[in-house]
């Protein structure tokens, strides 16, 4: 039996908890797990470009002493030169794991039913649960405890918002969400994310008012808001998300003490200011440095699950 890491509704908040125990662990001691992957080799499928997924997930496995073979879109083109079943099937006979970036998330549940070895996520267009779960990681080192803490998410409601709902109410944080009409999070993910709310005891808030928003939050969170493959929309986007900008006068209503975060890459002059993203509450290197090692950490449970 094999176990995936495709979406965080498919995590508890323990599995979480032990998540980021191990990254911690990890982090304090990169060597520690050597040999975790010895001799094994993982696929990195890559539909779109990456700089941080592509170049944490390499570094890790050679970390954890594994192997990683890069396919991009000129190599594997998802159910385009071959159906993506049988991409599943063949890799599984040769590799030990596959990482997967690709457009449409039923691609990632086809490789995932179809592989025999464990997928993960390198982000769909429905979530990036590596990236919040690094910046779960990175919140805890900044304030220990998470639980009470309010994260506000202003901008597009994308996959990188829809894997913080979950990400936040599981944890026990409360996430305000900020988003203009017609670009909401994912309707399902809300949901899902409302159900863990009401275990923890905390509060999901989906509003139009960035400030409303922002007001008393300890995290400040933005995207771009053209995500990969969304570039046709650029023009339409620009205009509607006008007044979502993360600046100065913004972040004046967060709490004294608030990090401002970004998956990254980021777009200076459009979701945030300079002064913002490159002034001293910003932690977003942090958050880019954590995805090593919390996709470290994925790695070795996936791994440890499929021999336990
Ligand atoms: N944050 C993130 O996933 O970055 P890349 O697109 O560079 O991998
Ligand atoms: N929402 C962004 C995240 C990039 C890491 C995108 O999908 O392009």
């Amino acid at each position: 039996m094999k176990r995936d890491f495709l979406s965080l509704k498919d995590y508890s908040s323990q599995d979480i908890e032990n998540l980021l125990n191990l990254a911690k662990q990890l982090k304090v001691n990169p060597r520690q797990t050597s040999d975790y992957l010895r001799g094994k080799s993982f696929a990195l499928i890559f539909q779109k470009p990456s700089n941080r997924t592509r170049v944490s997930f390499e570094t890790g496995i050679y970390q954890l002493g594994g192997n990683a073979i890069y396919l991009g879109p000129d190599d594997i083109d998802l159910g385009k030169r071959e159906p993506t079943s049988d991409i599943a099937r063949t890799l599984s006979r040769y590799v030990d794991g596959i990482v997967a970036r690709v457009f449409s998330h039923d691609d990632i549940m086809d490789l995932a039913r179809c592989a025999t070895v464990p997928v993960i996520n390198g982000l769909s267009d429905l979530s990036h649960p590596c990236q919040a779960m690094a910046d779960i990681f990175t919140i805890q080192e900044v304030f220990t405890n998470l639980k009470g803490l309010k994260m506000a998410y202003v901008g597009d409601g994308n996959n990188m918002v829809n894997s913080l709902l979950l990400a936040c109410a599981k944890v026990g944080a409360h996430i305000s969400v900020a988003t203009p009409k017609g670009y909401e999070p994912n309707a399902a993910y809300v949901r899902l994310a409302q159900q863990a709310a009401e275990k923890t005891g905390t509060s999901i808030v989906l509003t139009n008012s960035p400030q409303e928003a922002i007001k008393g939050a300890q995290v400040v969170y933005t995207d771009t808001w053209v995500s990969m493959g969304q570039e046709e929309e650029t023009a339409r986007r620009f205009k509607d998300f006008r007044s979502y900008q993360i600046d100065e006068k913004l972040v004046s209503l967060a709490e004294k003490n608030y990090i401002f975060m970004h998956c990254l890459p980021a777009h200076r002059g459009q979701e945030v200011t300079a002064s913002v993203i490159d002034g001293p509450h910003s932690v977003i290197f942090d958050q880019a440095e954590n995805r090593l090692h919390m996709q470290k950490a994925i790695m070795v449970f996936l791994y440890t699950f499929k021999h336990s």
